[in-house]
C-alpha cells in the first residue's frame, strides 16, 4: 500500500493511504493507446492508492463538440473505464462536470496564473495551430483546470502521459504558489509517467500518436472495434522495409509500434519478442500474430463495455455515487480556499 503520514492534532500521527487523480476527456472514441498508456496503470494503482478518475468533459468542450456526440462519449468513457478494469467499489469514478467545485477552484487559481505560464504550454500551441478557426480562452486556460481537477482532492500522484507533464507542472507550481501566498493547503502532486507502453503510435503513421481524434480510422485501434476491423487494421500497419523484427523505433518505428503492442498484452520483453520470431516468416507471420493477440486482449473489455452500456441506470448510478463522494472531498478544500482567499462564508 502506498501510504504517507498524516499529523494531527494533539500530536498523534497515522499513516493513510497516497491519494492519485486521473482524467480522460470525451472528446473521441477510446483507443488501444487509453488502454496502453492508462487505463491499465490505473487498475493496478486503484489497489495501492485512494483513487479517483473522472471523465474531464468540461475538458472537451475547449474543442467544439457536438451536445449529444459529447453526452454519449462522456457515458461511453465512464464504461470503458470499468469495462477495463476500474472497480467503482474501490476506485471514485465521476464525471467533472457533476463536481462544481472543480471550476470553482479553478477560477481563483486563474488569478494566480501569468499569461506567459499558460502561452507557453506545447499542447496550447499544437492545439491552437490544429484548430486555428476556434482559439477559444478555455483552451488557453485548459491547465488551470485541470490543476484544479487535481488540487481540489490533493492528490500526491497523478498518472499521466508523458505530454501532460508540462501541465502538471504548472499544478505543482500553483500550489506552491497559493501555500506559500496564504499558508500550507494543497499537495503539491507529482507526476507519474509509465516507462514502457505509454506511447502507443498511429497504425499507419507510426511517427505520429495514436489518437482518438485522429480523423483516419486506420491509423487507431478502438476499443469498441471487432475482433476483425482490429485485425484487418493491424495487418495493414505500416511496416518498415526489412524483414527481421527488431526493436529500432528510430529505424523501425512501425514494427517497433507494433512490438510494442504485442509487449502489452503478455508482458514479453522486446528481447523475447526478438527471439520469438526470429528466422520466421518475416513481417506478416509477426503482424498475424500480433493481430490476433492484440483482439484476444481487446474482446473482453469490448464485450463488459457493452454491458455496461446495455444498463443505463446502474451506469448513471455509479457515476452519481462517484460525484457525491468526490463533492464531499472537494468542498472541504474550496472551503479552505475560499476562506483563505477572503470570500465571506
Ligand atoms: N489533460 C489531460 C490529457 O489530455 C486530461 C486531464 C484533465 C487530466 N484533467 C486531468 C489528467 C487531471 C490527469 C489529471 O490527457
Amino acid at each position: 500500500m502506498a501510504s504517507k503520514i498524516r499529523h494531527c492534532a494533539l500530536g498523534v500521527s497515522f499513516a493513510v493511504m497516497k491519494t492519485i487523480l486521473s482524467g480522460m476527456a470525451p472528446s473521441g472514441e477510446l483507443t488501444f493507446g487509453h488502454i496502453a498508456g492508462a487505463l491499465r496503470n490505473w487498475v493496478k494503482l486503484q489497489s495501492e492508492f485512494d483513487s479517483l478518475f473522472c471523465v474531464v468533459d468540461q475538458h472537451a468542450i475547449t474543442v467544439r463538440q457536438e451536445p449529444a456526440m459529447l453526452r454519449k462519449r462522456t457515458l461511453d468513457a465512464a464504461a470503458m473505464y470499468i469495462a477495463a478494469g476500474i472497480d467503482p467499489e474501490k476506485s471514485t469514478v465521476f464525471i467533472q462536470s457533476h463536481v462544481p467545485e472543480h471550476v470553482q477552484l479553478a477560477w481563483v487559481l486563474t488569478c494566480m496564473t501569468g499569461m506567459g505560464e499558460c502561452s507557453r504550454m506545447t499542447q496550447f500551441k499544437d492545439k491552437s495551430d490544429r484548430h486555428s478557426d476556434n482559439v477559444n480562452v478555455g483552451l488557453f486556460t485548459y491547465p488551470i483546470l485541470m490543476a484544479a481537477d487535481i488540487l481540489v482532492y490533493n492528490a500526491d500522484l497523478v498518472p499521466v502521459g508523458e505530454d501532460q507533464k508540462q501541465h502538471l507542472e504548472l499544478a505543482r507550481n500553483l500550489a506552491e504558489r497559493f501555500n506559500h501566498r496564504y499558508s500550507d493547503t494543497f499537495t503539491v502532486p507529482e507526476p507519474y509517467i509509465p516507462e514502457v507502453g505509454g506511447r502507443i503510435m498511429s497504425l499507419q503513421e507510426p511517427t505520429k500518436k495514436m489518437s482518438k481524434s485522429d480523423p483516419n480510422e486506420k491509423n487507431s485501434i478502438y476499443l469498441v472495434d471487432t475482433d476483425e476491423q482490429i485485425i484487418n487494421k493491424i495487418k495493414r500497419a505500416v511496416t518498415d522495409s526489412g524483414t527481421e523484427i527488431i526493436y529500432d523505433e528510430k529505424l523501425r518505428p512501425g514494427i517497433s509500434n507494433l512490438m510494442t503492442l504485442y509487449h502489452i498484452v503478455n508482458n514479453k520483453s522486446f528481447a523475447e519478442i526478438e527471439q520469438e520470431f526470429k528466422g520466421s516468416g518475416g513481417y506478416a507471420e509477426f503482424k498475424e500474430t500480433v493481430a490476433h493477440a492484440i483482439a484476444g486482449y481487446v474482446r473482453p473489455i469490448r464485450e463488459r463495455f457493452i454491458e455496461i452500456r446495455a444498463d443505463d441506470a446502474a451506469l448513471r448510478k455509479i457515476l452519481a455515487d462517484g460525484a457525491e463522494k468526490a463533492r464531499g472531498r472537494a468542498r472541504k478544500v474550496l472551503r479552505k480556499v475560499y476562506k483563505k482567499t477572503g470570500f465571506i462564508e
